[in-house]
Protein backbone atom coordinates (compact mmCIF):
# COMPACT_ATOMS: atom_id res chain seq x y z
CA UNK A 1 0.00 0.00 0.00
CA UNK A 2 1.50 3.37 -0.52
CA UNK A 3 -0.82 5.46 2.12
CA UNK A 4 -1.08 3.90 5.00
CA UNK A 5 -3.25 6.03 7.85
CA UNK A 6 -2.78 6.04 10.97
CA UNK A 7 -4.79 3.58 13.53
CA UNK A 8 -7.88 4.33 14.91
CA UNK A 9 -8.51 6.99 11.94
CA UNK A 10 -12.27 7.54 11.28
CA UNK A 11 -13.12 6.36 7.84
CA UNK A 12 -16.86 7.17 7.07
CA UNK A 13 -19.54 9.29 5.66
CA UNK A 14 -21.97 12.43 6.02
CA UNK A 15 -25.46 13.00 5.48
CA UNK A 16 -28.03 14.95 7.90
CA UNK A 17 -31.59 14.66 9.34
CA UNK A 18 -33.41 16.81 6.63
CA UNK A 19 -31.41 15.06 3.78
CA UNK A 20 -31.74 11.67 4.63
CA UNK A 21 -34.78 11.39 7.36
CA UNK A 22 -38.00 12.05 5.10
CA UNK A 23 -41.20 10.61 7.52
CA UNK A 24 -41.65 14.20 7.60
CA UNK A 25 -44.76 14.69 9.71
CA UNK A 26 -44.48 11.00 11.37
CA UNK A 27 -43.95 10.69 15.24
CA UNK A 28 -44.91 14.61 16.52
CA UNK A 29 -42.22 16.05 14.07
CA UNK A 30 -43.33 19.11 12.94
CA UNK A 31 -42.50 21.41 9.95
CA UNK A 32 -39.14 22.94 9.21
CA UNK A 33 -37.89 25.65 6.98
CA UNK A 34 -37.73 23.26 4.29
CA UNK A 35 -41.51 21.92 4.49
CA UNK A 36 -42.09 25.57 4.93
CA UNK A 37 -40.53 26.80 1.55
CA UNK A 38 -41.52 23.53 -0.64
CA UNK A 39 -45.14 24.18 0.06
CA UNK A 40 -44.75 27.79 -1.31
CA UNK A 41 -42.55 27.61 -3.74
CA UNK A 42 -42.13 23.66 -4.82
CA UNK A 43 -40.91 24.88 -8.61
CA UNK A 44 -37.94 25.97 -7.16
CA UNK A 45 -36.65 22.53 -6.51
CA UNK A 46 -35.25 19.77 -9.00
CA UNK A 47 -38.06 18.05 -10.32
CA UNK A 48 -40.22 19.03 -7.93
CA UNK A 49 -38.93 16.64 -5.38
CA UNK A 50 -39.53 18.02 -2.08
CA UNK A 51 -38.17 16.85 1.08
CA UNK A 52 -41.09 14.68 2.35
CA UNK A 53 -39.66 11.49 2.23
CA UNK A 54 -35.81 12.27 1.18
CA UNK A 55 -34.34 8.99 1.41
CA UNK A 56 -36.59 7.23 4.02
CA UNK A 57 -33.71 6.49 6.92
CA UNK A 58 -36.54 7.45 8.99
CA UNK A 59 -38.12 3.70 8.40
CA UNK A 60 -35.20 2.03 6.90
CA UNK A 61 -32.51 2.96 9.30
CA UNK A 62 -31.51 -0.86 10.24
CA UNK A 63 -30.96 -1.65 6.51
CA UNK A 64 -29.03 1.73 5.97
CA UNK A 65 -26.83 1.16 8.92
CA UNK A 66 -26.09 -2.70 7.93
CA UNK A 67 -25.34 -1.53 4.42
CA UNK A 68 -23.04 1.49 5.56
CA UNK A 69 -21.14 -0.80 7.54
CA UNK A 70 -20.73 -2.74 4.72
CA UNK A 71 -19.39 -0.33 2.63
CA UNK A 72 -16.51 0.12 5.51
CA UNK A 73 -18.01 3.12 6.85
CA UNK A 74 -17.61 2.53 10.59
CA UNK A 75 -18.50 6.37 12.07
CA UNK A 76 -21.38 8.18 10.55
CA UNK A 77 -22.41 11.50 11.30
CA UNK A 78 -26.40 12.87 11.08
CA UNK A 79 -27.72 15.66 12.63
CA UNK A 80 -30.71 15.61 15.38
CA UNK A 81 -33.27 17.82 13.33
CA UNK A 82 -34.49 20.14 16.07
CA UNK A 83 -38.35 19.79 14.45
CA UNK A 84 -38.22 16.25 15.42
CA UNK A 85 -37.15 17.30 18.98
CA UNK A 86 -38.79 20.03 19.90
CA UNK A 87 -42.13 20.56 19.16
CA UNK A 88 -42.96 24.28 19.85
CA UNK A 89 -41.42 27.91 20.53
CA UNK A 90 -42.11 27.11 23.95
CA UNK A 91 -39.58 24.37 24.14
CA UNK A 92 -42.00 20.98 24.66
CA UNK A 93 -40.14 17.89 24.14
CA UNK A 94 -41.18 15.41 21.58
CA UNK A 95 -40.61 12.05 23.27
CA UNK A 96 -41.43 9.85 20.45
CA UNK A 97 -39.13 12.23 18.50
CA UNK A 98 -35.93 11.18 21.07
CA UNK A 99 -37.02 7.49 20.65
CA UNK A 100 -36.22 7.56 17.33
CA UNK A 101 -32.86 9.22 17.94
CA UNK A 102 -32.25 6.86 21.00
CA UNK A 103 -32.84 3.87 18.19
CA UNK A 104 -30.69 5.25 15.62
CA UNK A 105 -27.78 5.78 18.04
CA UNK A 106 -28.10 2.28 19.68
CA UNK A 107 -28.99 0.43 16.06
CA UNK A 108 -25.61 2.34 14.58
CA UNK A 109 -23.04 1.29 18.16
CA UNK A 110 -24.51 -2.32 17.90
CA UNK A 111 -22.76 -2.33 14.67
CA UNK A 112 -19.94 -1.15 14.94
CA UNK A 113 -20.40 2.48 13.75
CA UNK A 114 -19.43 5.42 15.69
CA UNK A 115 -22.26 8.11 15.88
CA UNK A 116 -21.03 11.78 15.47
CA UNK A 117 -24.18 14.30 15.96
CA UNK A 118 -24.59 17.64 14.32
CA UNK A 119 -27.28 20.03 16.07
CA UNK A 120 -28.28 22.23 13.34
CA UNK A 121 -27.77 21.19 9.17
CA UNK A 122 -29.84 24.44 7.56
CA UNK A 123 -33.12 23.03 9.68
CA UNK A 124 -34.90 25.59 11.59
CA UNK A 125 -38.31 24.37 13.01
CA UNK A 126 -41.22 26.39 11.17
CA UNK A 127 -42.20 27.85 14.20
CA UNK A 128 -38.69 29.87 14.61
CA UNK A 129 -38.90 30.18 10.93
CA UNK A 130 -42.34 32.29 11.56
CA UNK A 131 -41.00 34.26 14.14
CA UNK A 132 -37.94 35.82 11.92
CA UNK A 133 -35.37 32.64 12.10
CA UNK A 134 -31.84 33.64 13.38
CA UNK A 135 -32.65 37.63 12.38
CA UNK A 136 -34.12 36.96 16.03
CA UNK A 137 -31.96 36.95 19.12
CA UNK A 138 -34.92 34.66 20.67
CA UNK A 139 -33.78 31.91 17.94
CA UNK A 140 -30.52 32.16 19.38
CA UNK A 141 -31.38 31.37 22.94
CA UNK A 142 -33.70 28.67 21.72
CA UNK A 143 -31.06 26.58 20.30
CA UNK A 144 -28.93 26.57 23.10
CA UNK A 145 -32.02 25.02 24.87
CA UNK A 146 -32.91 22.44 22.36
CA UNK A 147 -28.97 21.80 22.42
CA UNK A 148 -28.87 20.87 26.07
CA UNK A 149 -31.84 18.60 26.25
CA UNK A 150 -29.65 16.87 23.17
CA UNK A 151 -26.34 16.73 25.47
CA UNK A 152 -29.08 15.52 28.44
CA UNK A 153 -30.59 12.50 26.48
CA UNK A 154 -28.19 11.48 23.89
CA UNK A 155 -24.53 12.65 25.87
CA UNK A 156 -24.15 9.38 27.57
CA UNK A 157 -23.78 7.63 23.63
CA UNK A 158 -22.01 10.34 21.65
CA UNK A 159 -18.63 11.59 21.94
CA UNK A 160 -18.59 13.57 19.06
CA UNK A 161 -21.00 16.59 18.86
CA UNK A 162 -21.17 19.76 16.35
CA UNK A 163 -23.12 22.76 16.89
CA UNK A 164 -23.89 23.75 13.30
CA UNK A 165 -22.89 22.23 9.56
CA UNK A 166 -21.20 25.00 7.25
CA UNK A 167 -22.62 28.31 9.73
CA UNK A 168 -21.99 30.45 6.91
CA UNK A 169 -23.98 29.28 4.29
CA UNK A 170 -27.38 30.60 6.54
CA UNK A 171 -26.31 34.14 6.00
CA UNK A 172 -24.55 33.15 2.20
CA UNK A 173 -27.23 31.45 0.84
CA UNK A 174 -30.16 32.86 2.80
CA UNK A 175 -29.64 36.08 3.27
CA UNK A 176 -27.08 36.78 -0.10
CA UNK A 177 -27.42 34.62 -2.71
CA UNK A 178 -30.86 33.17 -2.19
CA UNK A 179 -30.81 29.48 -2.53
CA UNK A 180 -31.71 28.92 0.98
CA UNK A 181 -34.95 30.49 2.74
CA UNK A 182 -35.74 32.98 3.20
CA UNK A 183 -34.20 33.81 -0.33
CA UNK A 184 -33.28 37.56 -0.14
CA UNK A 185 -30.45 39.87 -0.50
CA UNK A 186 -29.47 41.61 2.30
CA UNK A 187 -26.03 41.98 3.28
CA UNK A 188 -27.18 44.13 6.90
CA UNK A 189 -29.16 41.47 7.61
CA UNK A 190 -26.75 38.63 6.69
CA UNK A 191 -24.41 40.25 8.86
CA UNK A 192 -26.69 40.17 11.61
CA UNK A 193 -27.97 36.50 11.26
CA UNK A 194 -24.05 35.30 10.58
CA UNK A 195 -23.21 36.99 14.16
CA UNK A 196 -26.53 35.63 15.49
CA UNK A 197 -25.49 31.84 14.14
CA UNK A 198 -22.17 32.66 15.94
CA UNK A 199 -23.66 33.18 19.21
CA UNK A 200 -26.05 30.37 18.98
CA UNK A 201 -23.15 28.08 18.87
CA UNK A 202 -20.76 29.67 21.32
CA UNK A 203 -23.51 29.01 23.95
CA UNK A 204 -24.18 25.68 22.34
CA UNK A 205 -20.70 25.08 23.62
CA UNK A 206 -21.27 26.73 27.07
CA UNK A 207 -24.27 24.35 27.67
CA UNK A 208 -22.05 21.59 26.85
CA UNK A 209 -19.51 22.00 29.46
CA UNK A 210 -22.18 22.94 32.02
CA UNK A 211 -23.85 19.11 31.13
CA UNK A 212 -20.70 17.04 32.53
CA UNK A 213 -21.00 15.17 28.98
CA UNK A 214 -17.66 13.41 28.49
CA UNK A 215 -17.11 13.53 24.62
CA UNK A 216 -16.05 16.65 22.63
CA UNK A 217 -18.12 19.37 20.78
CA UNK A 218 -16.67 21.12 17.55
CA UNK A 219 -18.33 23.02 14.87
CA UNK A 220 -18.24 22.35 11.14
CA UNK A 221 -16.95 24.80 8.76
CA UNK A 222 -17.03 24.22 5.09
CA UNK A 223 -13.47 26.03 4.08
CA UNK A 224 -12.97 27.41 0.44
CA UNK A 225 -9.21 28.01 0.08
CA UNK A 226 -9.18 31.42 -1.85
CA UNK A 227 -6.48 31.65 -4.99
CA UNK A 228 -5.88 34.79 -6.66
CA UNK A 229 -5.01 34.88 -10.50
CA UNK A 230 -1.56 36.76 -9.97
CA UNK A 231 -0.36 36.22 -6.17
CA UNK A 232 2.44 38.91 -7.38
CA UNK A 233 -0.25 41.61 -7.49
CA UNK A 234 -1.22 43.22 -4.56
CA UNK A 235 -4.88 44.15 -5.66
CA UNK A 236 -5.12 40.31 -6.29
CA UNK A 237 -3.90 39.37 -3.03
CA UNK A 238 -6.23 41.58 -1.10
CA UNK A 239 -9.56 40.29 -3.15
CA UNK A 240 -8.54 36.89 -2.29
CA UNK A 241 -7.91 38.09 1.44
CA UNK A 242 -11.22 39.71 1.95
CA UNK A 243 -13.03 36.84 0.67
CA UNK A 244 -11.26 34.63 2.91
CA UNK A 245 -12.41 36.85 5.53
CA UNK A 246 -15.93 36.79 4.43
CA UNK A 247 -16.23 33.11 3.60
CA UNK A 248 -13.87 31.05 5.98
CA UNK A 249 -12.17 33.10 8.89
CA UNK A 250 -16.15 34.95 10.05
CA UNK A 251 -17.03 31.10 11.70
CA UNK A 252 -13.52 29.62 11.91
CA UNK A 253 -11.49 32.22 14.12
CA UNK A 254 -14.85 33.41 16.85
CA UNK A 255 -15.11 29.32 16.78
CA UNK A 256 -11.55 28.32 17.06
CA UNK A 257 -9.27 31.51 18.90
CA UNK A 258 -12.83 33.11 20.63
CA UNK A 259 -12.49 36.45 18.73
CA UNK A 260 -13.66 38.23 14.77
CA UNK A 261 -10.77 38.68 12.98
CA UNK A 262 -9.84 42.48 13.20
CA UNK A 263 -9.92 43.10 9.25
CA UNK A 264 -13.45 41.44 9.25
CA UNK A 265 -14.88 43.99 11.32
CA UNK A 266 -13.31 46.85 9.83
CA UNK A 267 -14.69 45.83 6.50
CA UNK A 268 -18.17 45.16 7.99
CA UNK A 269 -17.71 49.02 9.85
CA UNK A 270 -16.67 50.42 6.48
CA UNK A 271 -19.82 48.91 4.83
CA UNK A 272 -21.80 50.46 7.41
CA UNK A 273 -23.52 46.88 8.66
CA UNK A 274 -22.24 45.80 11.58
CA UNK A 275 -24.58 44.08 13.60
CA UNK A 276 -25.90 44.80 16.86
CA UNK A 277 -24.06 43.14 19.79
CA UNK A 278 -25.79 42.96 22.91
CA UNK A 279 -23.27 43.85 26.08
CA UNK A 280 -21.47 40.12 27.13
CA UNK A 281 -22.25 38.47 23.67
CA UNK A 282 -18.56 39.05 22.60
CA UNK A 283 -17.24 37.45 26.01
CA UNK A 284 -19.51 34.67 25.57
CA UNK A 285 -17.55 33.91 21.93
CA UNK A 286 -14.55 34.36 23.94
CA UNK A 287 -15.38 31.95 26.87
CA UNK A 288 -16.55 28.72 24.50
CA UNK A 289 -14.13 27.56 21.82
CA UNK A 290 -14.18 24.20 20.23
CA UNK A 291 -12.31 21.28 21.21
CA UNK A 292 -11.98 19.93 17.50
CA UNK A 293 -12.90 21.29 14.11
CA UNK A 294 -15.04 19.26 10.92
CA UNK A 295 -13.55 20.59 7.39
CA UNK A 296 -16.34 20.63 4.58
CA UNK A 297 -13.99 20.97 1.53
CA UNK A 298 -15.18 21.09 -1.73
CA UNK A 299 -14.16 22.97 -4.26
CA UNK A 300 -12.21 26.46 -4.42
CA UNK A 301 -12.32 29.53 -4.82
CA UNK A 302 -10.67 31.90 -7.24
CA UNK A 303 -10.37 35.60 -7.32
CA UNK A 304 -9.07 38.26 -8.80
CA UNK A 305 -8.96 42.31 -8.07
CA UNK A 306 -12.26 43.93 -10.07
CA UNK A 307 -11.59 45.09 -13.73
CA UNK A 308 -14.99 46.63 -13.65
CA UNK A 309 -17.08 48.84 -11.23
CA UNK A 310 -19.35 46.84 -9.33
CA UNK A 311 -22.78 47.80 -9.57
CA UNK A 312 -25.78 46.09 -7.44
CA UNK A 313 -26.87 45.22 -4.14
CA UNK A 314 -23.72 44.98 -1.75
CA UNK A 315 -22.13 41.22 -2.53
CA UNK A 316 -19.37 39.48 -1.94
CA UNK A 317 -18.53 40.80 -5.84
CA UNK A 318 -18.40 43.98 -5.35
CA UNK A 319 -14.53 43.02 -4.03
CA UNK A 320 -13.21 40.53 -6.69
CA UNK A 321 -14.28 38.65 -10.13
CA UNK A 322 -13.90 35.29 -10.57
CA UNK A 323 -11.08 33.72 -12.98
CA UNK A 324 -10.97 30.73 -15.53
CA UNK A 325 -8.07 28.78 -16.58
CA UNK A 326 -7.11 26.15 -19.39
CA UNK A 327 -6.78 22.61 -17.97
CA UNK A 328 -9.53 23.67 -14.99
CA UNK A 329 -10.48 20.47 -13.57
CA UNK A 330 -14.26 20.60 -13.33
CA UNK A 331 -17.28 18.44 -12.11
CA UNK A 332 -19.26 19.84 -14.42
CA UNK A 333 -22.87 18.28 -13.20
CA UNK A 334 -22.27 20.20 -10.33
CA UNK A 335 -20.39 22.92 -11.45
CA UNK A 336 -17.62 22.88 -8.96
CA UNK A 337 -13.77 22.95 -9.91
CA UNK A 338 -11.84 20.05 -8.45
CA UNK A 339 -8.75 20.44 -7.03
CA UNK A 340 -7.61 18.07 -4.54
CA UNK A 341 -3.84 20.22 -3.14
CA UNK A 342 -6.14 22.77 -1.31
CA UNK A 343 -6.79 19.57 0.99
CA UNK A 344 -2.93 20.13 1.94
CA UNK A 345 -3.53 23.83 1.99
CA UNK A 346 -6.31 23.84 4.23
CA UNK A 347 -4.43 21.28 7.12
CA UNK A 348 -1.48 23.50 7.01
CA UNK A 349 -3.54 26.57 7.46
CA UNK A 350 -4.79 24.48 10.47
CA UNK A 351 -1.43 24.00 11.62
CA UNK A 352 0.10 27.15 11.00
CA UNK A 353 -2.65 29.64 12.00
CA UNK A 354 -4.99 27.80 14.13
CA UNK A 355 -2.84 25.95 16.60
CA UNK A 356 -2.89 22.43 15.06
CA UNK A 357 -6.28 21.49 16.74
CA UNK A 358 -7.64 18.28 16.14
CA UNK A 359 -9.84 18.31 13.22
CA UNK A 360 -11.24 15.85 10.37
CA UNK A 361 -12.64 16.13 7.13
CA UNK A 362 -16.02 16.05 7.81
CA UNK A 363 -17.61 16.12 3.87
CA UNK A 364 -16.11 15.64 0.97
CA UNK A 365 -17.57 13.97 -2.36
CA UNK A 366 -18.65 14.06 -5.73
CA UNK A 367 -22.21 14.64 -6.96
CA UNK A 368 -22.94 13.35 -10.21
CA UNK A 369 -26.25 13.96 -12.66
CA UNK A 370 -27.46 11.09 -14.02
CA UNK A 371 -25.48 7.94 -12.39
CA UNK A 372 -27.63 5.40 -13.73
CA UNK A 373 -25.41 6.08 -17.48
CA UNK A 374 -22.94 4.16 -15.42
CA UNK A 375 -25.22 1.17 -14.30
CA UNK A 376 -23.11 -1.99 -15.42
CA UNK A 377 -24.42 -5.33 -16.80
CA UNK A 378 -25.15 -6.33 -13.23
CA UNK A 379 -27.04 -3.21 -12.44
CA UNK A 380 -23.98 -1.60 -10.15
CA UNK A 381 -22.93 1.92 -10.60
CA UNK A 382 -19.64 1.70 -11.87
CA UNK A 383 -18.57 5.11 -10.46
CA UNK A 384 -14.78 4.76 -10.74
CA UNK A 385 -14.65 8.70 -11.12
CA UNK A 386 -15.97 8.86 -7.53
CA UNK A 387 -12.74 6.72 -6.06
CA UNK A 388 -10.87 8.30 -7.86
CA UNK A 389 -11.86 12.09 -6.56
CA UNK A 390 -11.58 10.26 -3.01
CA UNK A 391 -7.82 8.94 -3.49
CA UNK A 392 -6.84 12.04 -5.11
CA UNK A 393 -7.97 13.83 -2.12
CA UNK A 394 -7.01 11.24 0.42
CA UNK A 395 -3.61 11.71 -1.10
CA UNK A 396 -2.82 15.05 -0.14
CA UNK A 397 -4.20 14.78 3.40
CA UNK A 398 -2.06 11.67 3.75
CA UNK A 399 1.02 13.71 2.99
CA UNK A 400 0.18 17.01 5.13
CA UNK A 401 -0.33 13.97 7.90
CA UNK A 402 3.38 12.81 7.18
CA UNK A 403 4.00 16.58 8.36
CA UNK A 404 1.98 16.55 11.16
CA UNK A 405 -1.25 17.98 10.78
CA UNK A 406 -3.52 16.95 13.17
CA UNK A 407 -6.38 14.82 11.06
CA UNK A 408 -8.02 12.44 12.86
CA UNK A 409 -10.07 11.18 9.97
CA UNK A 410 -12.25 11.30 6.41
CA UNK A 411 -15.66 11.50 5.68
CA UNK A 412 -17.07 11.03 2.94
CA UNK A 413 -20.05 13.30 1.56
CA UNK A 414 -22.32 10.68 1.55
CA UNK A 415 -22.53 6.86 2.45
CA UNK A 416 -25.93 6.99 0.36
CA UNK A 417 -27.87 9.10 -2.24
CA UNK A 418 -29.64 11.50 -0.04
CA UNK A 419 -31.68 14.77 -0.90
CA UNK A 420 -29.88 17.77 -1.74
CA UNK A 421 -32.19 21.11 -0.90
CA UNK A 422 -32.98 22.63 -4.11
CA UNK A 423 -30.89 20.16 -6.27
CA UNK A 424 -33.10 17.42 -4.56
CA UNK A 425 -32.08 13.97 -6.08
CA UNK A 426 -29.96 15.90 -9.61
CA UNK A 427 -26.83 15.02 -8.48
CA UNK A 428 -25.85 11.69 -6.52
CA UNK A 429 -22.89 11.14 -3.95
CA UNK A 430 -23.35 7.83 -2.39
CA UNK A 431 -21.55 5.04 -1.81
CA UNK A 432 -24.86 3.57 -1.55
CA UNK A 433 -27.26 4.27 -4.76
CA UNK A 434 -30.96 5.14 -3.76
CA UNK A 435 -33.42 4.43 -5.95
CA UNK A 436 -36.36 6.87 -4.94
CA UNK A 437 -38.73 5.82 -7.75
CA UNK A 438 -38.58 2.49 -5.86
CA UNK A 439 -39.22 2.56 -2.33
CA UNK A 440 -35.58 3.97 -1.75
CA UNK A 441 -33.94 0.32 -2.64
CA UNK A 442 -30.29 0.46 -1.64
CA UNK A 443 -27.87 -1.03 -3.78
CA UNK A 444 -24.14 -1.19 -3.34
CA UNK A 445 -22.20 0.92 -5.96
CA UNK A 446 -18.49 0.06 -6.95
CA UNK A 447 -17.39 2.79 -5.15
CA UNK A 448 -18.71 1.11 -1.79
CA UNK A 449 -17.45 -1.75 -2.24
CA UNK A 450 -13.82 -0.04 -2.90
CA UNK A 451 -14.32 2.15 0.36
CA UNK A 452 -14.65 -1.25 2.34
CA UNK A 453 -11.38 -2.14 1.31
CA UNK A 454 -9.89 0.88 2.03
CA UNK A 455 -11.84 0.96 5.12
CA UNK A 456 -10.48 -2.24 6.45
CA UNK A 457 -6.54 -1.95 5.17
CA UNK A 458 -6.85 1.78 6.60
CA UNK A 459 -5.38 2.82 3.36
CA UNK A 460 -4.40 1.93 -0.62
C1 LIG B 1 -22.53 20.62 1.83
C2 LIG B 1 -23.69 20.42 2.77
O1 LIG B 1 -22.49 21.95 1.49
O2 LIG B 1 -22.55 20.03 0.60
C3 LIG B 1 -24.66 19.33 2.38
O3 LIG B 1 -23.29 20.26 4.10
C4 LIG B 1 -24.82 19.30 0.88
O4 LIG B 1 -25.86 19.53 3.06
C5 LIG B 1 -23.44 18.99 0.27
O5 LIG B 1 -25.79 18.40 0.46
C6 LIG B 1 -23.44 18.84 -1.24
O6 LIG B 1 -23.88 20.00 -1.86
P1 LIG B 1 -25.16 20.03 -2.79
O7 LIG B 1 -25.51 21.45 -2.94
O8 LIG B 1 -24.78 19.41 -4.05
O9 LIG B 1 -26.20 19.25 -2.06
Amino acid sequence: MDYVFPNGFLWGGASSGPQSEGGSNEGGRVKSEWDYWFEREPERFFDGVGPAVTSDFYHKYKEYIQKMRQAGVTSYRTSIQWSRVIRDCEGTVNEEGVAFYHDVINEMIANGIEPMMCLHHFDLPEYWVKKGGFENRETVFAFAKFAAVCFERFGDRIKYWTTFNEPVIIPETGYLYQRHYPAVCDAKKAAQVGFHVQLASSLAVEEFRKSGCSGKIGIIINLTPTYCENPDKAEDRKAADILDLIFNRSFLDPSVKGEYPKGLTELLKEEGILPVIAEGDLDIIRKNTIDYLGVNYYHPRRAKARTSVYEGPLMPEKYYEPYTFEGQKMNTSRGWEIYEPAIYDIAENIKENYGNLPWYISENGMGIQGEEEFLDENGVVSDDYRIEFIKGHLKYLHKAMEEGCNCFGYHLWAPFDCWSWINAYKNRYGLLRVDIYDNCKITMKKSGTWFKELSDRNGF
